[in-house]
C-alpha cells in the first residue's frame, strides 16, 4: 500500500501517480523536509552539480521550509525516492514575474533510484499541481550540464527561453525553460 494522500494547504488533493506497483507522488509532510533537503543535496552532488564548497547547498536543502510552495515527494513503501517543488510567484522568484506564473525548483531523485522513471512522474505531478493552482506559465532554471533533466523537460513540452537565462553568481549561467499551461482562469 502507498502512503495516504495529504491535503495541501490550498485544499487541492495530492495526486497519486503509480510507478510500478508501489510508488506514489504526494505532498511532503513537514517532518520529512530535512530528509528531502538531504536527498536534493545528495542527488546534485552525485552528478557533480553541487561542488563541496558551494554556498547553494544550504539554500537547496531549505527550499520549501518556509511553506511558500508545494514540496512533492515520490515514495515507495519504505522511503522517499525523489522530490520536486512548485514555488508560487513571489518578489524573489527566480523567473516567475506575476501571480499566475510559478517556478519549478529542485527536481532530484536519490542516486540509487534514478533511471526508473521517478523523475518523469515527479515532473508530471508538479505540472498537474501547477494547473490545479491555475498557474498559466511555468518556469524553471537548469544548469547546462543537467542533461537528463533537460531531456525530461523537453519531453514534457518545456521550451528554452534563452533571453531569460540568468547568472546567480559570476561564472555560472542557468538555462531558462518555460511551459504555457492551458489553464482555465477565473472569470
Ligand atoms: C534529473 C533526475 C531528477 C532524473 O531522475 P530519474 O528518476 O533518473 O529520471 P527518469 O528515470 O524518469 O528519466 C530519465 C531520462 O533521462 C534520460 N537521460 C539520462 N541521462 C541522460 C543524459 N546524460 N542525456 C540525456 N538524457 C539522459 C533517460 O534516458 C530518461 O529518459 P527516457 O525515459 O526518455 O529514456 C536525476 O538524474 C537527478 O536527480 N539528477 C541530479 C539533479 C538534477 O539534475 N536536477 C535537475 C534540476 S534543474
Amino acid at each position: 500500500m502507498g502512503h495516504p494522500p495529504r491535503l495541501p494547504s490550498g485544499g487541492i488533493p495530492a495526486r497519486l501517480c503509480p510507478l510500478g506497483n508501489d510508488v506514489v507522488v504526494r505532498d511532503a509532510q513537514p517532518g520529512e523536509l530535512p530528509e528531502v533537503g538531504a536527498l536534493r543535496v545528495a542527488a546534485y552532488r552525485a552528478h557533480g552539480f553541487l561542488p563541496p564548497a558551494s554556498v547553494y547547498a544550504g539554500a537547496l536543502r531549505d527550499l520549501g521550509a518556509d511553506g511558500d510552495g508545494d514540496v512533492l515527494v515520490a515514495v515507495d513503501e519504505s522511503q522517499i525516492l525523489g522530490t520536486i517543488m512548485l514555488e508560487r510567484w513571489r518578489p524573489s522568484s527566480e523567473l516567475a514575474c506575476q501571480p499566475d506564473e510559478a517556478d519549478i525548483r529542485a527536481l532530484a531523485v536519490a542516486p540509487a533510484a534514478q533511471g526508473r522513471g521517478v523523475g518523469r512522474i515527479l515532473l508530471r505531478a508538479v505540472i498537474d499541481r501547477a494547473a490545479a493552482r491555475r498557474v498559466r506559465h511555468l518556469f524553471l532554471s537548469t544548469q547546462p550540464a543537467m542533461a537528463a533533466a533537460q531531456h525530461l523537460y523537453a519531453a514534457a513540452g518545456f521550451t528554452r527561453i534563452p533571453d531569460r537565462d540568468w547568472s546567480p553568481v559570476p561564472g555560472v549561467t542557468l538555462l531558462a525553460y518555460g511551459l504555457l499551461l492551458d489553464t482555465p482562469q477565473p472569470k
